[in-house]
């Protein structure tokens, strides 16, 4: 069990710690308890804030607007130092991913081979946005930088397989085939 986080401590005001202690998930007690333990093992380590947001991201599953601001206040930096690092980095989310993520590489190869058709064939299919999640919890959706596997554009990588040279017509049969994966072993 962590002790309760120190306002004092931390030179925080009650107010804004308050108003934060009641935002979800920071007014869950396992989760307060899982930010608190990271906070407070790397809060003093130099460069501990990417140590503290991958621990966050990994622990939590997404880095939500008020846990930046409690990580924020806690570290005495300011919030947007911790959002442009957020948002700066893919792999940070600041929503909880599905059970699935496909990301779709935006990089200037697969741009021009055809990301944005598949995009929108997988928008058709799921009727979600990249960054959104579907309403059953199964595929989030999101756009990535340049993997490093151009050869193959235009590149979706599914969890952390990579699927290259991907038309249109392909992304139905590997959306159902995610979602066999989720349904678990058939019959
Ligand atoms: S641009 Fe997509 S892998 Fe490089």
């Amino acid at each position: 069990m962590v002790d309760k986080p120190s306002k004092q401590a931390y030179g925080l005001s009650a107010p804004s710690m308050h108003s934060l202690l009641n935002e979800f998930p920071l007014n869950q007690a396992e989760s307060r308890e899982v930010i608190d333990k990271i906070l407070q093992s790397y809060k003093d380590m130099p460069g501990g804030l990417m140590v503290i947001l991958n621990e966050i991201q990994s622990q939590i599953g997404y880095i939500s607007q008020p846990i930046q601001e409690y990580v924020a206040l806690v570290l005495n930096e300011p919030v947007s130092t911790i959002t442009g690092v957020v948002s700066f980095y893919s792999f940070f989310t600041t929503k909880p991913r599905g059970d699935h993520t496909i990301k779709f590489c935006m990089g200037t190869a697969c741009y021009v081979g055809g990301t944005p058709q598949l995009l929108q064939k997988a928008h058709q299919l799921l009727e979600i946005e990249p960054g959104e999640t579907s309403p059953d919890n199964r595929i989030t959706l999101e756009v990535c930088r340049c993997v490093g596997s151009c050869s193959q554009a235009p590149v979706v990588v599914v969890d952390e397989q990579l699927y290259g040279r991907l038309r249109p017509s392909k992304i139905p049969p590997l959306i159902r085939s995610i979602m066999k994966t989720y349904e678990g072993p058939q019959e």
